[in-house]
């Protein structure tokens, strides 16, 4: 009796240890253009996963109208082996500016980031619906256009990308049109 309930002490301790490194458990994934997103939405948020094959910044974006513009950008490298996570808004149709540059606020929290065999990945959250007037409100059901993108083999934000896709998904489902 004494041995089945330590066995599942163990157990239970090697599960949270997984869970703790791991992070979340991504229930979607949409892949384009060499960018792999991967995310679940709980409850008001959101937790993210992009990569690349880059050693600069990889990004996501959510619901701009035009081009790049009133997009909500996340955007991410890992430098020295340390991430780096932005959270930025699409103040033209060909660029964007942080948030908090712009006198809104920054909305995004890092969960991880690695760089291996010139892969960067990035982990975050970012919430639902933030209220900052930078960040345009996700909704988990009905359409939510995703870009994808990832710049070139630089630490810096400032370089365009090399890659960039546009997509319909469904935060909820993980329907991708
Ligand atoms: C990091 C700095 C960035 C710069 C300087 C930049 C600059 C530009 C420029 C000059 C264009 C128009 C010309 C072209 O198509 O190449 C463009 C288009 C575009 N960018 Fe960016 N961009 C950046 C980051 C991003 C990010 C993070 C995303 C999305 C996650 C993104 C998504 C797009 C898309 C989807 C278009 C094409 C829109 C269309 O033609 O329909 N960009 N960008």
């Amino acid at each position: 009796m004494k041995k089945t309930l330590i066995s599942l002490i163990l157990v239970l301790v090697c599960l949270i240890a997984i869970n703790t490194v791991h992070g979340a458990t991504y229930e979607h994934e949409v892949e384009a253009k060499g960018v792999t997103f991967a995310w679940k939405v709980d409850g008001d948020t959101l937790h993210g996963k992009v990569s690349a094959k880059t050693k600069g910044w990889v990004a996501v974006g959510f619901n701009p109208t035009d081009k790049m513009k009133d997009g909500n950008y996340i955007l991410g490298y890992v430098k020295d082996g340390e991430a780096e996570v932005v959270d930025h808004f699409g103040n033209k149709s060909t660029g964007h500016s942080a948030d908090d540059k712009l006198g809104g606020t920054s909305d995004v929290t890092l969960v991880g980031g690695s760089e291996d065999g010139g892969m960067t990945t990035i982990e975050f959250t970012i919430p639902m619906d933030s209220g900052d007037k930078y960040d345009s409100a996700l909704s988990a059901d009905g359409d939510t256009i995703v870009l994808l993108a990832f710049g070139p083999d630089r630490d810096s934000f400032k370089p365009r990308h090399r890659q960039y896709a546009k997509k319909t998904v469904n935060l909820s489902t993980g329907a991708v049109k």
